[in-house]
């Protein structure tokens, strides 16, 4: 491997706050796609993961818990379904995961905050102003939008404290010189939001310490004091290497990283304050920061709680990994929003990777085995009247792609892959090797273009390797590349592929999704989701106190006398022996379920306490009780409750 083919990549480091959404796992996958292209390259990659784990959010949610905040991070970061096993379920390569509780990130920090303060570059102040609780982040009055957040638009608090600040001002021109004039910053669309929006109106220096809250690194030489998290969270770029630390040995190689990709509402930390941070610690810039744009939920912003169709072990499950990572970045440009929907999920995955991809591979895998067995015979050459279009665009993908990826356009280099996936499935239905197959002079015209067609998917399935690892790896199988053809140098020549490698169709790669009856089936799952997320307070009956209870006034009562009111075919008027010294009058609407007769002599219950009420014409003073059932056609059934008649009247029941 020559010494210059190096290549660092990082992921923002998550909050382990909260379970991670498909959102979380978009820069993640994209990073993962960009890793793996380098290595398919020949670089030497180093990828970077981790997660950040200080800061007065993550310790008012451990607070919430019940618990210290490490055992609240260990869980979400280690735990079941937790970050890492995330990561693994999604396939993702990196090289190396750090923890910013990690003893020897803790202790570089701590050497970093003290060489910053030696040089003068971090002083001890006094800080008025605002604070945002869930971005972290300290504002200026000037700085807020509508008295609100400016990042989130959520309600900031008032802060005052002693602290220390970083000489951030210091370095406002040499970074307006870094983002105008250089390309550290993309897209570029987000400069001109930088510059105009935080350098212009006059960068002030940075609050980097807080004695608010414990959870954080301490200040070594001013116990009370903790480093501000985004101090602590950007070196990770640089500590993960073994930058002030012994734990690894990698900085002076990997260092300056190739590209940071993040969110873009941490481009303001990756673009002003890390490089002046590194500025100030005399160390080489990133080369650069690529600010991408945000799935976004029915518009807005993507959250756990927004619902389950968001979770990416559920979708993992349904739809495959990835068919997961290649629709992340075949539908949403990078730089830009895009909207995340369950209909495009499904769509795209019918479309590209069940019709167009799996066809194809299926198609020509079955057509080999059918007309030849698992080997070709020797291939004639080429028609060029008939193949010449398909081998230009197969010949020229390589590069085309290429030029895409160095953008960090992944939904273009997809495209240009699926340009020669479609073209192949219609040179299929041009060459009709059916009808080939029909007419003996034909076999060598049908064994190249079968020939032809495995080549196409195998320089496809090389290319597509970073996002579709797993799938990819199936096709070689299938088409019997042996590792020297799933290479890049081997991607960007045709006819590589030995006429006698073993060809064999295997399992569908993408099974077709009915949407009609999918879509039916996660909006059940999303109903069933909510109801068991349902707050507690809404699932608990509505209790009354004995107080209540004991209003009600229940006797036993004899029936002394029963007979059916005139004009009604309901009701049945009871006189009772409610142990009161005279007959109580009771109407009761049970003449469906009892004759009059029957009823006479019975011992029965009875509320009392009713208020008096009409019923045709006739006084109705308290209720019988019985017990009543409502069938599923919607008819009643019903029973008076009986006593045994040894029960004397007029006992109140309790
Ligand atoms: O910001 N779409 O952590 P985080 C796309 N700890 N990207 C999304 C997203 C969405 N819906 N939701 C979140 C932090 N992200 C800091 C980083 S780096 C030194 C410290 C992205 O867990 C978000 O843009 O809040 C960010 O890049 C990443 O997930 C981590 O977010
Ligand atoms: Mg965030």
């Amino acid at each position: 491997m020559s010494e210059n083919k190096k290549f660092y990549i990082t992921t923002p480091i998550y909050y382990p706050s909260d379970k991670l959404h498909i959102g979380h796992t978009y820069c993640t996958v994209a990073t993962d796609a960009m890793a793996r292209y380098k290595r398919l390259q020949g670089y030497d990659v180093m990828f970077l993961t981790g997660t950040d784990e200080h800061g007065q959010k993550i310790e008012d949610k451990a607070k919430e818990a019940g618990v210290d905040p490490k055992t609240f991070v260990d869980r979400i970061v280690d735990g079941p379904q937790g970050v890492k096993d995330l990561w693994k379920l999604m396939n993702i390569s990196n090289d190396r995961f750090i923890r910013t509780t990690d003893d020897y990130h803790v202790s570089a920090i701590q050497k970093i905050f003290k060489a910053m303060y030696d040089k003068g570059d971090i002083y001890k102040g006094k800080y008025v102003g605002k604070y945002c609780k869930p971005c972290e982040s300290f504002w200026t009055e000037s700085q807020l939008v509508d008295g609100k957040c400016p990042d989130c638009g959520r309600e900031v608090q008032d802060a005052e404290e002693e602290a220390y600040f970083f000489r951030l001002s210091k370095y406002a021109d040499r970074i307006q010189d870094l983002l105008e004039n250089t390309d550290f910053l993309e897209p570029r669309s987000r400069v001109n939001e930088m510059v105009n929006n935080f350098i212009k109106p006059g960068l002030e220096d940075l609050c980097v310490s807080r004695t608010s809250f414990k959870w954080g690194i301490p200040v070594d030489f001013d116990p009370g004091h903790v480093v501000y998290v985004w101090i602590d969270a950007l070196f990770n770029y640089t500590t993960a290497l073994g930058f002030m630390n012994d734990q690894y040995d990698d900085y002076d190689k990997f260092w300056p990283a190739d590209v940071h990709f993040i969110g873009k509402e941490i481009v303001r930390f990756h673009s002003i304050i890390w490089p002046a941070m590194l500025m100030s610690m005399d160390m080489p810039l990133p080369k650069k920061v690529f600010g991408h744009g945000w799935l976004l939920l029915d518009g807005g912003k993507m959250s756990k709680s927004k619902g389950n169709v968001v979770d990416p072990y559920l979708l993992a499950q349904r739809y495959g990994v990835d068919a997961l990572r290649y629709f992340l970045l075949r539908e949403f440009p990078f730089g830009t929003d895009g909207n995340f929907s369950n209909e495009t999920l499904i769509s795209r995955i019918n479309t590209d990777l069940a019709n167009d991809l799996g066809n194809l591979v299926s198609r020509t895998t079955a057509m080999v085995g059918k007309y030849f067995g698992p080997n070709l015979p020797a291939c004639p050459d080429a028609d060029p009247a008939q193949d010449d279009e398909l081998m230009g665009l197969a010949k020229g993908l390589r590069d085309a792609y290429e030029t895409q990826m160095e953008g960090y356009a992944f939904q273009n280099a997809l495209m240009e892959v699926f340009k020669l996936i479609g073209r192949a499935n219609k040179y299929i239905d041009e060459n009709k090797p059916w009808l080939l197959a029909k007419d003996e002079a034909q076999k060598g015209r049908l064994v190249r273009v079968l020939y032809n067609l495995l080549e196409c998917v195998r320089i496809s399935a090389v290319l597509l390797t970073p996002f579709m690892p797993q799938t990819c790896q199936s096709i070689f199988e299938q088409i019997g590349a042996g590792a020297e053809l799933q290479s890049w140098d081997s991607a960007g020549q045709w006819g590589l592929l030995p006429v006698d490698a073993p060809v064999a169709k295997g399992a569908g790669l993408f099974p077709r999704i009915d949407v009609a009856k999918e879509l039916e089936e996660l909006a059940a799952l999303e109903e069933a989701a909510k109801a068991a997320a349902a707050p507690e307070e809404e699932k608990e009956p509505e209790y009354i106190t004995i107080d209540d209870f004991n209003k009600v006034h229940f006797v036993t009562a004899k029936i002394l006398a029963c007979e059916a009111v005139k004009k009604s075919k309901k009701l049945l008027r009871f006189t009772l022996d409610c142990g009161e010294g005279k007959p109580r009058q009771i109407l009761s609407g049970i003449h469906e379920y009892y004759e009059p007769e029957e009823l006479v002599g019975k011992t029965v219950v009875a509320c009392t306490n009713l208020a008096p009420r009409k019923m045709m014409g006739l006084e109705s003073n308290g209720m019988l009780i019985s017990a009543v059932k409502e069938e599923s056609d919607g008819t009643e059934k019903l029973h008076l409750i009986m006593l045994d008649d040894k029960v004397p009247a007029g006992y109140g029941l309790c």
